[in-house]
């Protein structure tokens, strides 16, 4: 697993193509429901804050906090694993896209339970469909390993959780990995990649092979050929999932 000095190294450019996706946040505020006071973990740069709550962040990343806008919410430089706040503190704990990258993450889990006094929310994927994308499957089965634990074991560390499928819009904002499933060209630009940690963690070589195998295919129409059926589509399930765990 990475440790948090991964975003001090690739988080420089992180808000030129990681903004939050104004749909995935409408989801994630709902999920947050009537919550007044919140504390969203792995905050990063500030995505998917709600601004109409009272809001903590915590980051470990000096690099991704420096990037935070002014008038963001607070923040405290901490790790989900030991989060400095008492039992109970915020009617509810967020985490997006983060999780994974925790390096104990059920002892993380088990943290924002701890601070939480009404609610947990998590925004992250279930490996089990999340390998199925054409881009894993096709071009970098290296990534796969980087998938972590099944959606069913994180919803155990929160002591039980609502599971709620996302689908992520072909046009989403938010440059994450399966972001560009309908835009396939965006993978062969180095800036989208650098906005990604999944191609910070495989071997160069491999990044490399699938750019150049992607090109061609896309030259000579063969992906297009093998993922027709994309293209007419709007949204799509990759897996992403809103976990919410209701505490009383
Ligand atoms: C992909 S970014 C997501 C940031 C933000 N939540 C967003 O949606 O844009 C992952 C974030 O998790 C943070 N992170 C890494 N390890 C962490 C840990 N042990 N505890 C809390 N946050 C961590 C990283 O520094 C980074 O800011």
């Amino acid at each position: 697993m990475a440790s948090p000095g991964l975003y001090d190294r690739i988080g420089t450019t992180y808000t030129r193509t990681r903004v939050e996706d104004p749909r995935i946040a409408a989801a994630i505020h709902a999920a947050l429901g009537d919550a007044r006071t919140v504390l969203n973990v792995g905050a990063g740069t500030g995505s998917y804050e709600p601004l109409d709550r009272e809001l903590v962040a915590v980051e470990p990343s000096t690099v991704m906090i420096a990037q935070r806008p002014p008038r963001a919410a607070p923040v405290v430089q901490a790790r989900a694993e030991a989060l400095p706040f008492a039992d109970s503190s915020f009617d509810a704990a967020m985490a997006v896209l983060s999780d994974h990258h925790w390096e104990d993450r059920p002892l993380g889990l088990r943290e924002l339970r701890r601070v939480a006094r009404r609610r947990v929310v998590v925004f992250t994927w279930d490996r089990a469909l999340a390998e199925e994308f054409w881009l894993t499957r096709e071009y970098l089965p290296a990534s796969k390993r980087q998938l972590g634990l099944a959606i069913e074991e994180i919803a155990d560390c929160l002591g039980g959780a609502r599971i709620e499928p996302v689908a992520i819009p072909h046009d989403c904002r938010d440059g994450f990995y399966h972001a560009y499933w309908r835009r396939p060209d965006a993978y062969l630009d180095e800036r989208v990649r650098a906005g990604i940690s999944v191609f910070a963690r495989v071997d160069e070589r491999k990044t490399t092979e699938m750019v150049s195998r992607l090109e061609a295919d896309l030259a000579s129409g063969a992906w297009q050929e093998r993922n027709a059926a994309l293209l007419d589509l709007e949204q799509i399930d990759l897996g992403y999932r809103l976990l919410i765990a209701e505490l009383a």
